[in-house]
């Protein structure tokens, strides 16, 4: 006890830097994606300052632009020309995605390419699979669905991904997609499990991004409702036996209680620092409420603190950038 402790020692400014506990460094950090089929020159994002959509013939220089800075990892999102009810253009072998997994995967070798698996963004409904009539009204079909799934993953496992990441909450759909792969052949396509994904206001600006937003209802009959902790571990517990190998918790800021609980399973995890956590940050910033740099910085490092091997950021291209910097 004080005068013996005194805590302020370890904080000496020259001393401080040797006992700081997280680090944030590019091998924890995915960049996001957005491809988008109908354009052929990037397009500004209003949502979300200083993030694009590319056009499919830009994104192998995008990615190679990633990986020279360090950034080993991106995350596609792909915007088709065409969307019907069943999804089709989410597993055409010359879908967006899959154009791009090509590209990329023949232009940049060493980048890990990560492929958002969902139908949202190909559905004239913006669900996330098949919608039909269930007995409490029109819905998503859950056993309907992961066989679109299947299609879609094994399309994008053809085209050279190395990492599918299933984001529709159906029940089932890590065993199913597990399943699927291997007996496809790529029993060494690892599956990033959207484990336990909310319900959640923060994805407002990704539904312009990806122009995603649905024609009715919410997704609240999959996606986790936020007062709910108990029911998320046990979302992630199950992808998890079911062969998941990296699970994720997706909002990542709002969500650290879960996801200290979520890495205690075991498995490497992926918090997502989604659309809204970004553009909530950039509007602040932009109007000199607060500072960017550190906002993020702050941001990401407690992400990790919280247990955090992965984390998905819109800011991945900056962090980079200020990684490099002299400390
Ligand atoms: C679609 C999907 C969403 C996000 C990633 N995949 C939106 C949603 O579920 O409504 C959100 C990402 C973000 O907000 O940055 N399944
Ligand atoms: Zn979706």
């Amino acid at each position: 006890m004080f005068p013996q402790r005194r805590m302020r020692r370890t904080r000496i400014r020259h001393i401080q830097p040797l006992l700081r506990e997280i680090h944030l460094t590019k091998n924890d950090l995915i960049a996001p994606l957005f491809v988008d089929e109908t354009i052929s020159s990037p397009r500004p994002i209003e949502s979300m300052p200083g993030q694009f959509r590319y056009p499919i013939n830009g994104i192998a220089a995008v990615a190679a632009a990633h990986l020279k800075r360090g950034l080993r990892a991106v995350l596609l999102f792909g915007i088709p020309k065409e969307k019907d009810p069943v999804a089709c253009s989410a597993y055409d072998e010359d879908g967006v995605v899959q154009q791009a997994v090509r590209r990329i995967k023949a232009e940049v070798p060493g980048m890990v390419v990560i492929t958002d698996v969902c139908a949202c963004e190909y559905t004239d409904h913006g669900h996330c699979g098949i919608v039909g009539e269930s007995r409490n009204g029109p819905d998503l079909l859950n056993d309907p669905s992961l066989e679109l799934m299947n299609r879609i993953a094994i399309s994008h496992a053809e085209c050279g991904a190395d990492i599918v990441a299933p984001s529709c909450m159906l029940d089932g759909m890590v065993e199913s997609l597990r399943t699927a792969l291997d007996d496809a052949g790529f029993e060494d396509v690892l599956i990033m499990s959207y484990s336990t994904k909310f319900a959640s206001a923060l994805y407002g600006p990704f539904r312009e991004a990806a122009d995603s937003g649905f024609s009715f209802g919410d997704r609240s009959t999959y996606q986790i409702h936020y007062a709910n902790s108990q029911e998320a571990l046990l979302e992630s517990q199950m992808d998890a036996d079911e062969g998941a190998d990296i699970l994720m918790v997706k909002p990542a800021g709002f969500y650290l209680d879960i996801l200290v609980r979520v890495a205690e399973l075991g498995l490497p995890v992926a918090a997502y620092q989604v659309s809204g956590e970004y553009s909530m940050i950039k509007a602040a910033a932009e109007r000199g409420w607060i500072k960017e740099k550190d906002m993020v910085l702050e941001s990401l490092t407690c992400i990790k603190r919280a247990g955090a091997d992965l984390i998905i950021t819109y800011f991945a291209a900056d962090v980079a950038g200020w990684l490099d910097e002299k400390q």
